[in-house]
């Protein structure tokens, strides 16, 4: 495996600029987040099953949807609390999160859209709940983050699949991207 969870998250942790008043003010508001995680559930998975696609992977399993809706539930309230202060702990069930999505089949053009729906649907229940931007701009972060690992996790695959190095992956990238 070419990714180390927590250096990886170190790294978008600096660059989504994640500080120490984010955490803060999400591990005080866990509670909150604890209480919207099943609104923001139904929201998510009503999204996802008004696409055809995504539609057909939520039920190609029985029972998939329930399990699923309890996972979601849980991801949404870890966001507050960092599992383990945003440590390995974190970073790990992030990763693993990001590799059962690449398993599954899931289309990396589907993830990127459905975290745009957390963010939206959280930013609206933050405005009827009054709650301060701060708290907007600190979950939004969190959102990028769990993002950031999942894209990365396709790129593993194909790695992995092909058992190329990063510098040759990056360079057919360039030189595929010079001919579109
Ligand atoms: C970008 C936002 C997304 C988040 C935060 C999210 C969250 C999660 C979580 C927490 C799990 C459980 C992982 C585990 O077992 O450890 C999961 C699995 C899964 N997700 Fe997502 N997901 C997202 C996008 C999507 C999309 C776009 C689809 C498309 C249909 C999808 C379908 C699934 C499926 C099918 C599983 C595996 C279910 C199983 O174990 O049978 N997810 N997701």
């Amino acid at each position: 495996m070419n990714v180390e969870p927590l250096s990886f998250m170190e790294a978008i942790v600096r660059r989504v600029q994640l500080n120490e008043q984010d955490k803060e003010l999400l591990k005080q508001e866990a509670d909150w987040g604890k209480t919207i995680a099943p609104q923001m559930a139904d929201i998510f998975y009503d999204y996802l099953g008004r696409d055809e696609e995504m539609n057909a992977i939520l039920n190609a399993k029985e029972g998939r949807i329930h399990r699923l809706r309890e996972t979601f539930i849980q991801w949404f309230y870890e966001m507050f609390t960092g599992i383990d202060g945003w440590g390995k702990a974190y970073a790990d069930c992030r990763w693993k999160i990001g590799l059962v999505h690449v398993r599954t089949g899931i289309g990396p053009q589907h993830v990127v859209p459905a975290m745009a729906v957390v963010v939206t649907a959280v930013g609206q229940q933050l405005r009827r709940d009054h709650k301060p931007e701060v708290l907007s701009d600190a979950l939004s972060k969190i959102c990028m983050i769990d993002l950031a690992f999942i894209e990365q996790a396709y790129s593993e695959a194909l790695l992995q699949e092909t058992g190329w190095t990063q510098a040759l992956f990056q360079r057919l990238i360039a030189k595929g991207a010079a001919q579109v």
